[in-house]
């Protein structure tokens, strides 16, 4: 008897400590995990690869190494999802071989079994990616880069590389990677684009096999502050309408509007040969730091008709240093893509997926319809605040220094702005004071972008999650993705308004919930 109470007495308090010390450490590991943005179980992720849709399933393959929570030897990690949000982690996809690592790239459904690698029955899930040979690059040569091909006939479960790769051989181009395909339905032909340096260039073939250079594009058009990556070519109607445009989707590092990595497009017309853009203008998709290296579906049904579009959630600037342990990187929010044509210009507006209301959990409509200055709201929300989605309808105040928008915060003092700016006509988002920020001199920041108010009227869709925050402001027109790292949660949310009275005809707030 004495035994066993003395037993008790040493072993009750050390297996507390280690329940207790077993649950911080998974606390400590996961924080910051996104509940409702794709995040891999654990290891490093960055670019999207491979979206396409095949028999129900939305792919999602990203560059993935599983070794360790920054960038190395690039592997294809694999999820799979029905609708966008809940996501099933499947085995690694691609590894690295003899030819070198699996850097970006996509994939289609050879329907019509072009390649031969499939048959009409059963067509091939077809990857397109670009191989990076580190030893060829020490050696000194400029042709470390080039694109192979893989199939999978079991719906991406298992892969069986293409014996004769590359099948885009590099033609003496340092930065030549990150191929796209789509199939041209206008000319019969696949068509892939892919980044060469600062430009980008397309291709043709018959069969996904045999590549035809067409015709580069991007010389002295766009912004140049560093290389092009991740180029994505697609046709799209004007909404409202039967005309048909071409958007083309660059990805460049650095030189965002914001600093750093950022996703710009171009508008025009593509004739199987070449890319004509409307104009000179340079068009970002997102404004905020954190949405990078974005592409969108291929071979979503054309019931649906969507364009999908789905970015990387981070930035090179720090993406390798951001304060999460087990995992790094969340992809952002999959986003419709839509072209709208005002006043003789095409602007392409993102606005998350429909599927997005199926989490709505509980809601509130906060009864606030006018503020002045700074309004505590968190009362009116009977719910925690990490994982929420905002509509709000505003209109501004009458003098041009009017500055108004919202505040996220918590018990010691961390917050998050939000907001807009009459004067300077901007949306901004201000993270200087949002918690961690100091691993990177470029992670503190006040975010901006152009956004024009219409009949004094802004309009946001906020989503947050654990540790972004994405703007959609002006049904989709002005974008912007921010990630932060609060040290603690944050438990308040206020509203304001500087040098001005606004109106708030609606603020609505859901909860969201994952497990809906
Ligand atoms: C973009 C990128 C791509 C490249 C990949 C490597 O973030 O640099 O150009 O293929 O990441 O991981």
């Amino acid at each position: 008897m004495k035994k066993i109470i003395i037993n008790l007495l040493v072993l009750l308090p050390v297996s507390i400590f280690s329940c207790w010390a077993q649950e911080n450490k998974i606390q400590i590991q996961d924080q910051y995990r996104p509940s409702y943005h794709f995040t891999p179980a654990a290891h490093w992720m960055n670019d999207p690869n491979g979206l396409v849709y095949y028999d129900g399933e939305y792919h999602l393959f990203y560059q993935y190494y599983p070794d360790a929570t920054v960038w190395g030897p690039m592997h294809w990690g694999h999820a799979v999802s029905k609708d966008l949000l809940h996501w099933e982690h499947l085995p690694i996809a691609l590894y690295p071989d003899s030819l070198g690592f699996i850097f970006s790239g996509s994939a289609v459904i050879d329907k019509d079994n072009t390649s031969g690698l499939g048959t009409k029955k059963n067509p091939a899930m077809v990857a397109i990616f670009a191989y990076d040979n580190p030893l060829l690059e020490k050696s000194g040569s400029n042709k470390f880069q080039y694109q192979g091909m893989a199939y999978s006939l079991d719906k991406g479960r298992t892969w069986t590389k293409y014996a004769k790769n590359p099948v885009v051989p590099n033609p003496g181009i340092r930065d030549f990677r990150d191929p796209k395909v789509i199939w041209d339905a206008q000319i019969n032909k696949w068509i892939l684009t892919l980044a060469a340096g600062d430009q980008t260039q397309f291709y043709s073939s018959s069969n996904l096999i045999n590549w035809k250079l067409e015709s580069s594009f991007g010389k002295s058009i766009g912004a140049h502050g560093g290389v092009w990556e991740c180029p994505d070519l697609f046709p799209m109607k004007v909404k409202g309408s039967n005309e048909k445009k071409w958007v083309l989707l660059v990805s460049i590092n650095p030189g965002g509007p914001n600093g750093g990595s950022a996703t710009q497009y171009f508008v025009g017309n593509f004739d199987g040969h070449q890319f004509k853009p409307d104009d000179t203008q340079t068009r970002w998709i997102d404004y905020g730091k954190d949405n990078y290296a974005g592409v969108t579906w291929s071979d979503i049904p054309s019931t649906d008709g969507r364009r999908i579009f789905l970015g990387w959630m981070s930035n090179w600037q720090y993406a390798t240093i951001v304060p999460t342990v087990k995992w790094r990187s969340a992809m952002a929010i999959p986003r419709e893509l839509s072209l709208i044509k005002e006043n003789n210009t095409y602007t392409l507006t993102s606005n998350p997926v429909r599927e997005i209301a199926k989490i709505r959990a509980h809601s509130v409509q906060i009864p606030v319809k006018q503020i002045n200055t700074i309004t505590d709201i968190t009362k009116f929300v009977p719910f925690k605040l990490n994982k929420i989605e905002l509509v709000l309808l505003c209109k501004a105040g009458k003098s041009a220094e009017n500055k108004f928008g919202f505040k996220l915060g918590n018990d010691v003092n961390e917050e998050l702005v939000a907001g807009y700016d009459q004067n300077k006509k901007q949306l901004f988002v201000d993270r200087t004071k949002s918690g961690r920020t100091d691993f990177s001199k470029d992670f503190p920041a006040i975010i901006k972008a152009p956004c024009e108010l219409y009949n004094q009227t802004l309009e946001l869709h906020i989503l947050i999650d654990e540790a972004s925050i994405e703007i959609f402001a002006q049904q989709g027109k002005t974008v912007m993705t921010n990630i932060f790292f609060p040290t603690k949660p944050y438990n308040k949310i206020s509203l304001f308004s500087e040098n001005g009275t606004i109106e708030i005809p609606n603020l609505k707030i859901w909860q969201l919930n994952k497990s809906m």
